[in-house]
């Protein structure tokens, strides 16, 4: 048994050696046309609340990624669903006591999800996080020490100070993609303005690209082309 698993384990592995997005491809987060959030969101997750704040998570990056992951009860599509009682304070100002976070890596001033994961696919890393921590996370204290750096042995760690660790980002298409120093990585850019998402969906609104449209999508049933059947025949 053991050894089937191995096997078929070491089989599937070059598929997803790029990383487990790949199959998202873009469209499964971004959608050109239907878009529900900034960024051209194609997810958005109208139930869950932040749970020290009890706000809506609109506006959070936080709203998009947990429209797939969490679970379906709090408005996500199950899929390695994390849920954010758990996890770090998504839509919060750091207090600078318990973390260290520079302004550069919050979104709007506020601890998201992007803070820590970049997650797009030219990103290299464990768990599409922000450092490289080796190939299962083994260096992960070098991670958590980007933002806690009294906690940890920065000697063994191999380092002086937080600022030398390299921070990736696929954000800035002028560099292109890759790892800068923590003090002037860039992990998001403004929308512009003229950049309305269309709005609120129903549920938990995932538009995968073009299959599963929602139901205020102008989807005529009928062939518009069969309305000219009764044209008058073209002069001859
Ligand atoms: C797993 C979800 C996910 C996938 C897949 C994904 N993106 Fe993104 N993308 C994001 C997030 C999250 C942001 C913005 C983060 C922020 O600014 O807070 C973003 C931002 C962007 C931006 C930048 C907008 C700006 O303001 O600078 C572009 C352009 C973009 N993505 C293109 C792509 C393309 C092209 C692909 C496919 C090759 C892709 N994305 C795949 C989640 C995704
Ligand atoms: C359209 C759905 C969708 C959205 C939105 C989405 N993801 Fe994912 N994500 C997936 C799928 C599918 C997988 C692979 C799940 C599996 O195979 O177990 C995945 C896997 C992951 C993994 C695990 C990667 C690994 O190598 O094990 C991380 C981390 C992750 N996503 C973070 C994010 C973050 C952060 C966001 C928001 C910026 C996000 N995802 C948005 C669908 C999504
Ligand atoms: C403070 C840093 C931090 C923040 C903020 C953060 N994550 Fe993570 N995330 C991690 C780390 C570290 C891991 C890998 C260890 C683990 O799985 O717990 C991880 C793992 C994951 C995984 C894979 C879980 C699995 O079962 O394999 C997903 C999916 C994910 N994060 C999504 C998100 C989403 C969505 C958000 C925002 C709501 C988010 N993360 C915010 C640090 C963070
Ligand atoms: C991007 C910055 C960042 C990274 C990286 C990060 N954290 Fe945090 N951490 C924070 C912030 C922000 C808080 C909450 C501060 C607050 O409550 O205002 C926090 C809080 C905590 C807390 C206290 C939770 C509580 O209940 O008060 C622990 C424990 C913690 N982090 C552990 C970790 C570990 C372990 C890692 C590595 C896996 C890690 N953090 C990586 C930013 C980060």
């Amino acid at each position: 048994m053991k050894r089937i698993v191995a096997i078929l384990a070491l089989s599937i592995a070059p598929l997803f050696a790029a990383g487990l997005h790949e199959a998202v491809a873009c469209m499964g987060c971004h959608d050109i046309h239907y878009a529900v959030g900034d960024k051209a969101f194609a997810v958005h997750n109208e139930v869950m609340r932040n749970p020290r704040t009890q706000e809506e998570l609109t506006g959070t990056t936080a709203a998009m990624c947990l429209g797939c992951h969490e679970i379906s009860e709090y408005g996500g599509a199950g899929i390695r669903p994390i849920h954010l009682h758990t996890t770090h304070p998504m839509g919060m100002e750091p207090n600078p006591r318990i973390a260290d976070v520079p302004q550069n890596l919050l979104k709007d001033g506020r601890l998201d999800c992007v803070s820590c994961h970049d997650p797009h696919t030219s990103n290299p890393n464990w768990m599409y996080l922000r450092v490289d921590t080796g190939t299962d996370g083994n260096d992960i204290q070098m991670f958590c020490v980007a933002c806690h750096s009294a906690k940890g042995d920065l000697t063994v760690i191999g380092i002086e100070s937080a600022d030398e660790i390299e921070i990736f980002s696929s954000m800035d298409q002028e560099a292109g993609a890759g790892f800068f120093p923590r003090s002037e990585v860039v992990i998001t850019n403004e929308t512009p303005s003229y950049i309305t998402p269309l709005g609120a969906l129903p549920e938990n609104s995932i538009v995968p690209n073009y299959m599963n449209p929602p139901s205020w999508v102008y989807a005529p049933e009928i062939n518009a082309l069969e309305l000219f059947d009764d044209a008058p025949a073209a002069a001859e």
